[in-house]
């Protein structure tokens, strides 16, 4: 799911793959170009699969100076050569990409397009037929039939469309999903992430939702559905292109992984002074003081940080927290608070599942935070406060330095709340020096890769399934040691809490099946160990991460000794190295594993 275009450069091409390949990170099954010389000759190639299989269909005949690129990740119809992008009106003159789902597609296709003939299932057809069935029937140009169509769509959407009969202008438009103007001289491109085109421009200039751009090599109009035209500046990204690449790793994931102690200094460098000072505003703490109860929402791995976040707010902050799964609380709201304050988390902070919670919340006209990876990102905006992860990009699509970076920002927070609130506990706590201990306990674990990589071997080599156990923040942790372990390794992996599985669970547990326990909590360790004698003596290969403090000889993994808070950041690092082994010893793509994208752009 990833847009790119492109308007007044001669190696057209060229910029859509590259920019393609950068966004291959979010998830995609198919890929598609269309490029227009200007001149007369103009060229469609879309293939499913990789995007390596794209650029083999493309020859050396297929150049232009205007074009439009997009990886599909399937929502409406499978992956397949007709349903990938871009997209072309039966007349052959509109060629058009999009992100999102539009929901009334069926209806506009029955309503208005009942004698066209359609070449795909996709809903973005719909879309394509029915701005050329506006501008042929109602005579308009292309620019006014695209309007029209924008507000007979529901739903969301970044569109591109190029028009073949007048190729010199990218027609674009967003609603709920993320698309960015890039702006260049003499050229201007517009993709769904900044990423894709840092190697062309470093400014882009924001679409809002139900906005329509017009853009052309030299110039760019944005204006609302109604025709009211906008200015916007544009703003300067100061990534670098090279930190979007992978180095001397092998994959994305495993670079990731080593990231993060330096993540956690980086971190202290930006949240923290010399003499343990919080760097966060006051007004944002001052409104959090105000709040009842903090929502945490989130989705997949941030959800889990959420998890991890709820004890450091509750222990350091003394303020009660709740913590949901986005796409659940929007649709199902609980009874909320007399005073509540949102945090969303998320890498991303294009989540739609997220974003539908937010867009409520603001209208309910409730306070709220968006702690994000990704600066400017639509989460950002539209909350009252951001905090920001400062992880660097986070490429791999399984989660692993967002997810310490949320947990390290999470603590920020609550130990500068529960110090705002005079609470002694976040009063005595050393931010400086219990998070310096977290990076050097990661940085052990890392230079120990064999080890794990050997247990790996041992425990999951060929297995089809393995649990997680643990209790408290042990058990928060499981579910995200079983999370990273499904969705890179195919193993059916489930996190559980370690005194629950005798309740119904170990009924699965049969000769051999890996079972893997976080034993960092001192006050329930016992019992866990319990819990592992019960399954060993049912046929259980069991495998154990232990604090150092509370480590038997028989232990497999034991972790450097840190805080009691944060035993998680230190403890996930084992859980994505296993991860991270076992995909790769089955031989699978470890960076862009089977039917995942890195940002959901759909609810
Ligand atoms: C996708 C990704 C997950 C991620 C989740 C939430 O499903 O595959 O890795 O945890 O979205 O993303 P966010 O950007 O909101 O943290």
């Amino acid at each position: 799911c990833g847009i790119v275009g492109v308007i007044g450069k001669s190696n057209t091409t060229e910029i859509l793959l590259n920019g393609l390949e950068k966004l291959a990170y979010r998830g995609y099954d198919s890929a598609g170009i269309y490029v227009n010389s200007q001149t007369g000759q103009d060229y469609l190639v879309k293939e499913p699969g990789k995007i390596s299989v794209l650029q083999a269909a493309v020859g050396p005949e297929v150049q232009g100076t205007i074009g439009v690129g997009h990886t599909r990740w399937a929502t409406h119809g499978v992956a397949s050569q007709a349903n990938a992008h871009p997209h072309v009106s039966a007349d052959g003159r509109f060629y058009l990409v999009h992100n999102g789902v539009l929901t009334n597609y069926a209806e506009l296709r029955a309503t208005y397009l009942a004698d066209v003939q359609f070449a795909s299932e996709t809903d973005t057809e719909v879309a394509v037929q029915l701005i050329a069935k506006i501008a042929h029937d109602d005579q308009l140009s292309a620019k006014e039939a695209f309007r029209k169509a924008l507000t007979m769509i529901e739903g969301s959407y970044a569109f591109v469309m190029v028009d073949r009969d007048d190729p010199e202008t990218l027609y674009v438009a967003k609603n709920k999903s993320p698309l960015l103007i890039g702006v260049g001289d003499g050229f201007n491109v517009v993709c769904s992430d900044a990423l894709a085109m840092l190697n062309e421009t470093k400014d882009f200039i924001e679409i809002h939702d139900r906005e329509m751009v017009t853009l052309k090599k030299n110039s760019l109009q944005i204006e609302d559905l109604d025709g009211t035209f906008i200015h916007r500046a544009s703003y300067h990204v100061e990534m670098d292109a090279s930190e979007t690449g992978k180095g001397a790793y092998p994959h994305y994931m495993l670079k990731e992984v080593d990231e993060q102690p330096a993540v956690m200094r980086r971190l202290l460098n930006e949240y923290v002074t010399a003499d343990g000072q919080i760097k966060i505003n006051a007004d944002l703490l001052t409104a959090l003081e105000a709040a009842d109860r903090l929502y945490i929402v989130a989705a997949g791995t941030s959800y889990h940080a959420g998890l991890i976040g709820k004890t450091l707010f509750e222990k350091l902050a003394k303020k009660p927290v709740e913590v949901h799964v986005a796409s659940e609380f929007g649709y199902h709201m609980p009874l909320l608070s007399a005073k509540p304050f949102f945090i969303f988390l998320t890498q991303s902070g294009e989540t739609a599942d997220s974003r539908q919670v937010l867009v409520q919340t603001n209208q309910m006209g409730y306070p709220s935070l968006t702690i994000t990876n990704s600066q400017g990102s639509t989460l950002s905006r539209e909350a009252d406060h951001t905090l920001l992860l400062h992880a660097g990009p986070e490429i791999a699509v399984a989660s692993t330095k967002a997810y310490t970076a949320q947990i390290a920002v999470e603590l920020f927070l609550a130990v500068a709340l529960g110090r705002h609130q005079e609470q002694a506990v976040a009063l005595e706590f050393d931010v400086n020096h219990e998070l310096t201990l977290v990076a050097t306990g990661m940085e052990a674990v890392l230079s120990d890769k064999d080890q794990i990589e050997a247990l790996v071997k041992h425990y999951l080599a060929t297995t089809r399934n393995a649990f997680y156990i643990g209790r408290g923040t042990d058990y928060a942790l499981s579910l995200e040691a079983a999370l990273k372990l499904k969705e890179i390794s195919y193993i059916q992996a489930e996190g559980f809490a370690a005194g629950e599985l005798k309740h119904g669970t170990i009924a699965l547990i049969e000769d051999g099946t890996p079972v893997l326990a976080f034993l960092m909590d001192q006050s329930t360790i016992d019992h866990t160990r319990g819990n592992l004698q019960e399954v060993t003596a049912r046929g259980a290969q069991t495998f154990t991460i232990v604090s150092d403090a509370f480590a038997q000889p028989t232990d497999q993994i034991v972790l450097p000794q840190v805080n009691p808070l944060l035993t998680a950041l230190v403890g996930v690092v084992p859980a994505q190295l296993i991860a991270y082994y076992a995909s790769l010893q089955r031989g699978l793509d470890v960076d862009q594993p089977r039917n995942l994208a890195k940002s959901v752009t759909v609810e």
